[in-house]
């Protein structure tokens, strides 16, 4: 049974099935468009929070009890989230800091919903435009022209709002902050299966990197004290910087491409048995579903479509010695992404997610007024020029938040105890297999 944010609760679908305009068949249950995210016994997530409100809050549940807790590991992957070039001023105004409310006591997961807050230093300065309580309508900061490329107008005209000041708060990317504290615990619970999850920038504009990167190379990038633009060729970079450049010399933007690697993961996660549980359909809506990804691809997904067969397949070998990895299979290469049918293969998992140009634009582009239909400039407010190195990093999160889910479900464990267990078991049966 799936509840919370995710999922769609029967009492919103109160139509008889014969009015039901998809055929019934397809969902016979309304709870079958459920998400596997949100079942219980396994983590469950949900964030609140506006851009310019008090604070964001994301609370998770259903972590075994026991998972030892690095505040300091939360705060640097915060950090780590406002980091790269081409990010604008409001990145300077916050330190993103976690607050834990509950949940963990003395550095530990007890089992229990834990609710983190992350104050907005911004606050200060919107406390009367955006008051909870009715306030001075006269300070209200209306957004007049909806922006192209933004939920401005679609938010406008589904809650009826007379300006896009409410949809751009909760639009905006301000929110993947507290998936990035939610990502950070469940980096935390896949540690302690030593899966590591790390990304970097394959594309800025028309600036590529145009070599494989190695494991090494994509982890040693998040231990770095000054992210440029998370790529890891220094001359490939600096082309991308110049692309930054040039979005802010023209008073235009330029987003890319990130690559997100699960390294050590074993064979065995996520299932082909129903459709809703194929790891790859999982991990594909847990990407897109962050601020401006418009594209996710699984391994080398976009140019297997114009290879042969025998250009893409992963081989099988079997390695005479011990690999170090679970089991003797090997592969000479990894295109798959490794995943193969919805299940996890022991390769390392990649998936890339491909970017729009952010929406703002310091030249902007045409729209008309909420309140005369006059033609006029989209609203300007200070805005990113790039975000590709920050949407890696809170891909990163979803990626591990969609890894813990399917982890659980394999292995469950209400304690860490209970879970290595069941962890270390499947180890040994598959490394005798
Ligand atoms: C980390 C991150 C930061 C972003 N910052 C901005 C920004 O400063 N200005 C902006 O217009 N869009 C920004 N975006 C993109 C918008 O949030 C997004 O394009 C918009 O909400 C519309 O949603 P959609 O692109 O998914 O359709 C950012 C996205 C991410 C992932």
């Amino acid at each position: 049974m799936a509840i919370s944010s995710f999922s769609i609760p029967c009492a919103l679908i109160p139509i008889p099935y014969s009015l039901f305009p998809i055929p019934y068949f397809l969902f016979p249950d309304p709870s079958s468009l459920s998400s596997h995210y949100n079942e219980i016994h396994m983590i469950r997530f949900s964030t609140a929070g506006e851009s310019h409100g008090e604070a964001l809050i994301a609370l998770i549940s259903g972590l075994p009890a026991g998972i030892p807790v690095d505040l300091g590991f939360i705060n640097h992957e915060l950090w780590r989230r406002q980091q790269g070039y081409g990010r604008g001023g409001r990145m300077k105004i916050e330190t993103d800091k976690a607050h834990i409310l509950s949940g963990v006591r003395h550095g530990k997961t007890i089992g229990s919903p834990i609710a983190i807050e992350i104050v907005n230093r911004d606050w200060k300065n919107w406390e009367e435009k955006l008051p909870v309580e009715a306030g001075d309508p006269a300070k209200h900061q209306a957004v007049a022209s909806p922006r192209p490329g933004h939920a401005d107008l679609a938010g406008a005209l589904k809650y009826n709002f007379p300006d896009a000041r409410y949809v751009l708060e909760r639009a905006s990317a301000r929110e993947s902050t507290s998936r990035v504290a939610a990502g950070a615990l469940a980096k935390l619970f896949l540690r302690m299966l030593g899966i590591e999850i790390a990304s970097h920038v394959i594309r800025v504009g028309h600036a590529s990197l145009d070599r494989p990167a190695t494991w090494e190379e994509i982890a040693a990038l998040t231990a770095k004290d000054e992210v440029m633009l998370g790529c890891v060729d220094a001359v490939a970079e600096a082309r991308m910087k110049e692309e930054v450049e040039e979005a802010a010399r023209t008073g235009d933007t330029v987003n890319g491409i990130f690559e997100v690697v699960a390294h050590n993961v074993p064979a065995g996660l996520g299932t082909y048995a129903n459709w809703d549980e194929r790891l790859d359909g999982l991990l594909a809506w847990s990407v897109m579903s962050l601020q401006a990804v418009k594209a996710v691809e699984i391994g080398r997904g976009v140019t297997a479509a114009e290879s042969f067969g025998s250009q893409v397949h992963d081989l099988i070998h079997y390695a005479e010695q011990d690999t170090g990895k679970p089991t003797r299979f090997t592969r000479p290469h990894n295109n798959a992404g490794g995943i193969e049918g919805g299940v996890s293969n022991g390769e390392d998992i990649v998936v890339r997610g491909y970017l729009k140009p952010i929406s703002t634009l310091r030249r902007p582009l045409e729209s008309v007024r909420f309140d005369t239909r006059e033609a006029t400039s989209a609203s300007y407010e200070r805005s990113d020029i790039c975000v590709v190195p920050a949407a890696g990093v809170a891909a990163e999160a979803m990626v591990a938040i969609t890894l813990t889910g399917v982890a659980q479900q394999k292995f469950g464990g209400d304690s860490v105890l209970e879970l290595q267990r069941n962890f270390d078991s499947y180890i040994e049966q598959i490394h005798n297999y």
